[in-house]
């Protein structure tokens, strides 16, 4: 998909598709909900003049009320150059936020696919609106426009896979192009980013072995000169990340330790570290899922995913801050050689942990790559995991659970999530559950005593970052969709990409 910054009207424009985004107009309480808004600002009232009011005759008559979600499609005839007409629902425009201007770009080009079109156009007013200005609503919309055409269909047949007939979008615009192209390089990155995300989440565990991850995190290095190492299973010895090797040990597939790192050609305004939980199967381990739990445990590298998404963006968009990935990757399988509850093993940090759940593996993995990233000295660093399936619980679908040590890092992370489209709710690091995960043999237990399996989870983490601002995304109820989404297809989300770019880039 290309996008395009010109002048036109959609009257005259020579595209498949004209799109006009309807606001809804005041709800009275009591009285008849009224059709759309048509606005001059936006080219509306023009093609519905210059088409003898058919536009709001269509609205009056269909009942098009500029709902959001809602969208209508209009057959031209050759009246203008345009097939078709799309009014695409924003709902009120007073609630309308960044994430209103995602679901519409996503219904814009989910129309678009719908009637094979080639190319789209709409128009982008200069003003504001709702104080958000014409280069972040133009992001929200390339985002959405991109992330909104996303399937994965690679394993089908190639006559039963979706052809992507969309080839450009215009924009119709007038005034300072400058600072529209930085919004749509943007935007693009972002959403780019966060399909990749969802690839490696989607494919199949034999496809996305930590072999092969470590094979896609060399691609894009390589592709965008960023620098990277990977450790095997003798490297993560000579490490000693026992707890790291208590997990990976039972698999035929070995681990590996991934670091990329992104540094800005300016002095940095900072160094962060990001750690991606890489579980790229997550049978239980000996506590073994039931099949129900098992299906979607090929996504339990989301984490990792992410991260390594992030990084992709970082490489082209170039935030002034240095970046530093570190994933660990491995299988979580049974077998005759894999850990066993009652086990206890040493952690790179010295830190002894007695194995109650094998199938708490998430923290014992990312404890030691926190561990080696601390040792690293950043400023900040930010883990995201697929930990706790009960995180579900605590803040459903629509949150990405955060808990840390530095209030300060957490705020700004939620206010990032917020704008990108992917909020955070902070849970409370409660040191009176730490008891529970000191009581067994060893120094740690992997599992606490509290039923917040999701604060046991960060709680046993905070015990390998000493004293570096550190903050811990628990993604495990937003990374994989049950269900389609405004702006992403039932299977693997992204999650975290989108908030993670826009955290860097805020420096
Ligand atoms: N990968 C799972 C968590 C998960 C579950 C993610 C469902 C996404 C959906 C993790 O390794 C795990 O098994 N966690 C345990 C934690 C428990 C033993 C404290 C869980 O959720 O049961
Ligand atoms: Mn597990
Ligand atoms: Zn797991």
């Amino acid at each position: 998909m290309q996008f395009r910054l010109t002048k036109g009207t959609l009257e005259s424009f020579a595209a498949d598709i004209v799109a006009i985004g309807c606001f809804e107009k005041e709800i009275v309480k009591g009285e008849k909900p009224k059709p759309a808004l048509l606005l001059k600002e936006d080219g509306g009232i023009a093609i519905d003049s210059f088409l003898n009011g058919q536009i709001s005759k269509v609205m009056v008559d269909e009942e098009f009320t500029g709902k959001e979600g809602r969208k209508k499609i209009l057959f031209m005839a050759g009246r203008i150059p345009a097939r078709y007409v799309l009014l695409v629902g924003l709902g009120q425009k007073k609630k309308a936020t960044l994430d209103t201007l995602r679901k519409a770009g996503s219904a814009m080009t989910k129309a678009a696919l719908d009637v094979k079109a080639k190319s789209l156009a709409a128009v982008f007013q200069k003003e504001a609106t709702n104080r958000l200005n014409t280069p972040l609503r133009m992001q929200a919309v390339v985002e959405g426009m991109i992330l909104g055409s996303y399937f994965f269909d690679q394993y089908k047949k190639e006559e039963d896979r979706k052809k992507n007939t969309l080839e450009t979008v215009s924009f119709l615009v007038s005034g300072n192009l400058q600072p529209l192209e930085t919004a749509i390089k943007r935007g693009s990155a972002i959403a780019e980013a966060t399909n990749l995300a969802r690839d490696l989440g989607n494919t199949p565990p034999i496809d996305m072995t930590p072999a092969i991850l470590a094979k896609v995190a060399r691609d894009i290095a390589d592709k965008h000169r960023l620098s990277i190492s990977v450790m095997g299973m003798k490297e993560i010895k000579k490490e000693k990340m026992g707890a790291f090797i208590s997990v990976a040990k039972a698999s035929n597939e070995p681990p590996v330790f991934i670091h990329l790192q992104y540094k800005p050609s300016k002095k940095a305004k900072a160094k962060i570290a990001l750690v991606g939980k890489g579980v790229t199967f997550d049978a239980g381990g000996l506590s073994i899922k039931p099949l129900k739990h098992m299906e979607h445990m090929k996504d339990d590298m989301g984490g990792a995913a992410a991260v390594l998404s992030a990084m992709q963006a970082v490489a082209v968009l170039k935030p002034q801050v240095i970046v530093d990935a570190y994933i660990p990757a491995c299988e979580n399988m049974p077998a005759g050689n894999a850990i066993k509850p009652g086990d206890v093993v040493r952690a790179r940090n010295g830190k002894t942990i007695e194995i109650i759940s094998p199938d708490a593996e998430g923290r014992l993995i990312v404890a030691d790559s926190l561990s080696y990233a601390v040792d690293r000295k950043p400023d900040y660093v930010v883990d995201l995991a697929t930990l706790t399936g009960t995180c579900a619980y605590a803040v459903g679908e629509r949150y990405i659970a955060i808990l840390g040590n530095d209030q300060g890092l957490i705020n700004r992370l939620k206010m990032n999530g917020d704008e990108a489209g992917e909020p955070l709710w902070q849970l409370p690091l409660e040191t009176e559950y730490k008891k529970g995960l000191t009581k067994g043999i060893a120094d740690l237990k992997n599992l606490g005593t509290s039923k917040a399996d999701t604060i046991n989870g960060a709680l046993f983490l905070q015990e390998f970052v000493g004293d570096t601002k550190w903050a811990h995304l628990d993604i495990a109820s937003t990374s994989w969709a049950d269900e389609d989404l405004p702006y992403a297809p039932k299977g693997s989300t992204g999650a975290g990409v989108r908030l993670l770019i826009n955290f860097l880039m805020k420096f």
